[in-house]
């Protein structure tokens, strides 16, 4: 999937974004960082075509139904139980319903939730539901997945295994991951590609880091891989740099 020269404004004001390229190849784990306000999630409602952007381009070969989302406000249906949220993607795309609850449950217990199937959503915690979300989403076995900081609500231990998850299934093949994250450690030991945004009005792509830490990854033991605190210093001095920048011209 690539972007190209993406600019994106609401309402015909300034554009929040300008002329942001990138690409998500197959099997790559992506991530966006950049200020609050540059234009991360309305990238990503324009890759899944929620948002028409002013100018730009958005080039995949997937189809909808192989592009996951995993937005920072979930989604589910309050009067349907995670069990039958996490179905529920299934029965549409023409899966049996009896197939498609086991399946549901599978991915339930996988992310940790075996034994909440049965629960509405709003008797779930913040987390719980985050994974319900995720569930829903891996069920479906998208060729892309679009997420916007998916795990800030998880605690430490369940968000390390759900990363992990995630990291898993990129690298058994086949899926591609284009992560929204303020969490730059986060984005620096997933990632193979981390793309920086300045502080917008007017954003733009800055820069375009390559993470060179051999994969497999364990997402919490890669933080200790030599390449990682290089990186971690230029991002963190690249990204302070766009945010001071704006502060003195305003
Ligand atoms: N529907 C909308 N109508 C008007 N302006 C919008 C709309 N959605 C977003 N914006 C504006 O566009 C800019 C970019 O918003 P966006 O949500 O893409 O930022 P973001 O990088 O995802 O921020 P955050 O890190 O806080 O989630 C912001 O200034 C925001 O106020
Ligand atoms: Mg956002």
């Amino acid at each position: 999937m690539h972007v190209r020269d993406l600019t994106i404004s609401y309402g015909g004001g300034e554009p929040v974004l300008e002329g942001a390229s990138l690409s998500v190849g197959a099997g790559r784990f992506v991530s966006l960082v950049g200020p609050s306000g540059s234009g991360k999630s309305s990238l990503l409602r324009a890759v899944i075509g929620l948002q028409q952007p002013l100018s730009g381009t958005v080039e995949t070969t997937l189809t909808h139904a192989e592009i996951g989302l995993l937005f920072q406000d979930d989604a589910l249906l309050p009067w349907k139980t995670a069990r039958d949220n996490v179905a529920l993607g299934l029965t549409l795309n023409g899966v049996e319903r009896r197939k498609a609850l086991a399946e549901a449950d599978a991915w339930l217990e996988r992310l940790g939730l075996s034994g909440f199937g049965d629960r509405f959503p709003r008797r779930l915690s913040g987390g719980q539901r985050k994974r319900v979300a995720l569930a829903q989403v891996l069920a479906r076995q998208p060729k892309l997945i679009l997420m916007d900081e998916p795990f800030a609500s998880l605690d430490a231990i369940v968000r390390a295994r759900v990363v992990r998850d995630v990291v898993a299934l990129v690298e058994s093949g086949g899926i591609s991951v284009l992560l929204v994250t303020h969490d730059l450690e986060e984005a620096l030991s997933l990632s193979d590609d981390v793309y920086l945004l300045s502080q917008g009005p007017r954003a733009h792509i800055t820069q375009h880091y390559q993470v060179a830490i051999p994969r497999p990854r364990d997402p919490v033991h890669s933080r200790a891989h030599p390449a990682f605190a290089p990186l971690y210093e230029r991002l963190w001095d690249d990204l302070s740099r766009a945010v001071d920048h704006r502060v003195e011209a305003a």
